[in-house]
């Protein structure tokens, strides 16, 4: 009789979810030893009564610049130089890696309207046949490689800004690709004119 009673009391406690883990329930969880978890205090994007703007989230101090996030390389991160001007030449030295780089962000973000090889043939000519500049123009070619890092930046005319998905590192590492392709069509050119 003591057997199945211990046996009984067993099964109810496996089966009620007593003693087992892992099991689903409404009741909000048995916190023996409250942590932070249950306390006043604002969470990301709530409001708040305490400050006059009702925002919990706190504006940094004007000025304020994180760390590692001074941007007063002006050739960097704006392709302007002292003068003001854009600036001829990238301002990184051009490693394989880089133009490693540059040819895969470009397939990503330049390729699709331009083409693989610059030509501007790209899916928007194709198919809506709006004009998208070659790269291998006189006019493109001879532009300094600021101005390429400003249109990726700010965009020109028909073309969009690509500022937030392509960071300055990588249009610069794209200038790279772009006047590789550039410097290979110009090379193909005179191969053919030569006899
Ligand atoms: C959505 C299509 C599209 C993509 C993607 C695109 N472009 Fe363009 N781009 C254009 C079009 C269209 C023009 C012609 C703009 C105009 O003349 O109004 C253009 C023009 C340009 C010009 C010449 C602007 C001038 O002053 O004549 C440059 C340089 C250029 N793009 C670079 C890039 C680079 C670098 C990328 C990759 C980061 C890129 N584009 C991605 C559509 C695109």
């Amino acid at each position: 009789m003591r057997r199945v009673a211990t046996f009984a009391a067993l099964a109810l406690a496996l089966s009620g979810c007593g003693l087992l883990r892992g099991c689903t329930s409404s009741q909000p969880p048995i916190h023996l030893n409250p942590s932070m978890d249950d306390q006043p205090k604002l969470l990301p994007q709530a409001s708040s009564d305490f400050f006059y703007n009702g925002s919990g989230m706190r504006l940094p101090v004007e000025g304020t610049v994180a760390r590692g996030e001074l941007r007063e390389d002006d050739a960097f991160f704006k392709g302007i130089g002292e003068d003001g001007k854009p600036i001829a030449a990238i301002p990184v030295a051009v490693t394989p890696e880089l133009l490693e780089r540059g040819a895969a962000r470009y397939a990503i973000y330049c390729q699709p309207c331009h083409d693989a090889r610059g030509d501007g043939k790209g899916i928007l000519f194709q198919r809506g046949n709006v004009p998208t500049s070659s790269f291998h123009s006189d006019k493109i070619r001879a532009y300094p490689d600021g101005q390429i890092f400003d249109i990726m930046t700010n965009g020109s005319g028909l073309m969009p800004s690509y500022k937030w998905p392509v960071p300055p590192a990588d249009r610069w590492a794209i200038i790279a690709h772009i006047r590789k392709l550039e410097r290979e069509r110009a090379e193909a050119a005179a191969r053919r004119a030569t006899p």
